[in-house]
This record gives C-alpha cells, sequence and structure tokens, in this order.
C-alpha cells in the first residue's frame, strides 16, 4: 500500500500563517516569555525556535536564560513577575527542570491564564471535563494535523503508547473529547503489538527507537510518530534506513541522525498515513505554542 506521508513543515507553516495574518489584521501585540534554566542541549534548541517562530509572527517573543544553580524560590520569583507584567500573555517553562527544581511547585505558580502549555493543574481539568482552551502544544498540533487531513477521529479506534502529562494522557483525552475509541499504552502494557495492530490511528511518545515495527500497525493506519531520538550508531543506522539509502549517507557524512519511535522503513507500505522524524509533529508543536500564545492574548482582554 502507498504511504501518505503527513507534512508537519507545510501545516506548521499554514498554522503560523494564520496566526499571523490575525495578528496582523486586528493589530495585536502578545507577548511569550520562555523560561530555560540548565544547558540541556536539545532544550535550548526547543526555545530558539519557540521563541524565533514568536518573533516572526510579530509576538514578542523572549528568552529568560537561568544557570543550573538556580533554586525554586528564585524561579517562583521570576514567574510571580511575569504573571503580574500586563505584556506578558504566555508564560512557558522548558521541561525538564534541573533535578533539584520542585517541577510541581514551579508549574503551578504560571497563571493559568498565561499558561500557553496547558500543564497547570486547573488547565489540566479544564481539558479533562471538555471545556479548555489552553491545551498542550503537541498533542493540540496532532489532533489539528487529522483534521486537516482528513484522517476521521470519530468513532475510530486510536491507541496511544506513552502515559506522559506532556502528550500520552493530553493526547488521550483530546481524542477521548473527538469521539475515538481510546487506549493509553505504557511500559507495563502487555501484548503491546497485538494491542497497536487494533488501531486505526497510532500515536508513538515514549521515546524509544523505532519501537514500533510493522508488527504494530494494522494495513493502512494513521501513524503519528512524537518520538525524537538521536542514534550514533551505524549498525542501527543501517538497519532503519538501509545500505543505500539517502538517510543512511546523510547519517555517514554528520554522524547521527534523529529516529522518531516508529521504525520508518519497516512500516513505509503498511501505514496509511506517517509522520516522518524531523518534518512531522515537531513544527505542530511550536505553530501551536504560537496559537496559544494568541488565544491567551485574546482570552485575557476579552
Ligand atoms: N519539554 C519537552 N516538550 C516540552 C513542551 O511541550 N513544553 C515544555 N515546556 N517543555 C517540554
Amino acid at each position: 500500500m502507498q504511504t501518505r506521508i503527513l507534512d508537519g513543515k507545510k501545516i506548521g507553516r499554514q498554522i503560523r500563517d494564520e496566526v499571523g495574518r490575525e495578528i496582523e489584521a486586528k493589530n495585536l501585540s502578545p507577548g511569550l516569555s520562555v523560561i530555560l534554566a540548565g544547558d540541556n542541549p536539545a532544550s535550548k534548541v526547543y526555545v530558539k525556535s519557540k521563541t524565533k517562530a514568536c518573533q516572526e509572527l510579530g509576538i514578542r517573543g523572549e528568552s529568560l536564560l537561568f544557570e543550573d544553580s538556580i533554586t525554586t524560590e528564585q524561579l517562583l520569583e521570576v514567574i510571580g513577575r511575569l504573571n503580574q507584567d500586563d505584556r506578558v500573555d504566555g508564560i512557558l517553562v522548558q521541561l525538564p527542570l534541573p533535578a533539584h527544581v520542585d517541577q510541581r511547585k514551579v508549574l503551578e505558580a504560571v497563571d493559568p491564564a498565561k499558561d500557553v502549555d496547558g500543564f497547570h493543574p486547573i488547565n489540566v481539568g479544564r481539558l479533562c471535563i471538555g471545556d479548555f482552551t489552553l491545551a498542550p502544544c503537541t498533542p493540540m498540533g496532532i489532533m489539528e494535523m487529522l483534521r486537516r487531513e482528513n484522517i476521521e477521529v470519530k468513532g475510530a479506534n486510536a491507541v496511544v503508547i506513552g502515559r506522559s502529562n506532556i502528550v500520552g494522557k493530553p493526547m488521550g483525552l483530546l481524542l477521548l473529547h473527538s469521539h475515538a475509541t481510546v487506549t493509553l499504552c505504557h511500559s507495563r502494557t502487555r501484548n503491546l503489538a497485538e494491542v497497536c495492530s487494533r488501531a486505526d490511528i497510532l500515536v508513538a511518545a515514549v521515546g524509544r527507537t523505532a519501537l514500533v515495527t510493522r508488527e504494530f500497525v494494522k494495513e493502512g493506519a494513521a501513524v503519528i510518530d512524537v518520538g525524537m531520538n538521536r542514534i550514533e550508531d551505524e549498525e542501527q543506522a543501517r538497519s532503519l534506513f538501509g545500505e543505500d539509502s539517502p538517510r543512511f549517507q546523510r547519517f555517514q557524512e554528520k554522524g547521527y541522525a534523529l529516529v522518531g519511535d516508529v521504525h520508518p522503513r519497516d512500516t513505509l507500505g503498511r501505514a496509511g498515513a506517517l509522520t516522518p522524524v524531523p518534518g512531522g509533529v515537531g513544527p505542530l508543536t511550536i505553530a501551536h505554542l504560537v496559537k496559544n500564545t494568541l488565544l491567551a492574548h485574546q482570552a485575557r482582554r476579552s
């Protein structure tokens, strides 16, 4: 079967353009502050792309960078100041925080009206009852992709692998609100491949390189790969990409590659639709962050 590759870059660009047009047409001036504590290299890259995406659309995007040694109390003070600042519509605390910081206290300090990540318990509760404005960006971006690609959610069997607060749990809730029959799988799930093979929509968000192989995938299913894993082993790259593939050549030039939780070669020709890594879910997360910033701006002023 021909697998349709879902172009997250294109859809992310469409969403960002729509947000940009609305900001311009209504002469709005939203602002987003991103807090990064410590020097996690992946977090630094994410924060840079988040603030850049904002600035391109006329959103005031600032990143506040702190040493790894920052304390919980100091972070609470920063958040308190941002909560009071009327020019700031969105506050995002990049995770993971340094191990000594109390993550729960920090996330709960963010004003729920400015919580563009949708991580505050008030927003988690609102998402749970299905009456929400701000919900986590990655699952919201995925729902938008499914809608724009005409992938029917109503009545579908949806299986989510991973039960994180950032992706797995909110993903399950959003699919449920759109009338899918939802199964949330995790590390203790028995017969994982068999459970997944019943899915019309399969979302993999566990951070395990190429876990999802052919036998996990029902013929024609939509497979959404949230994983972003760095591989450096040549044998593994050869097996994942194929010796003669351009991706293997690029791996050899760079010495590493980014691979999702879905085996790229094994599932091609079996899935009906598949998000690539990179260029699938990643751009949707950023697009939804700018959208949430606009939503927070509008909701705070209405
Ligand atoms: N770390 C990994 N994903 C995310 C995300 O969506 N938001 C934040 N704040 N941190 C993350």
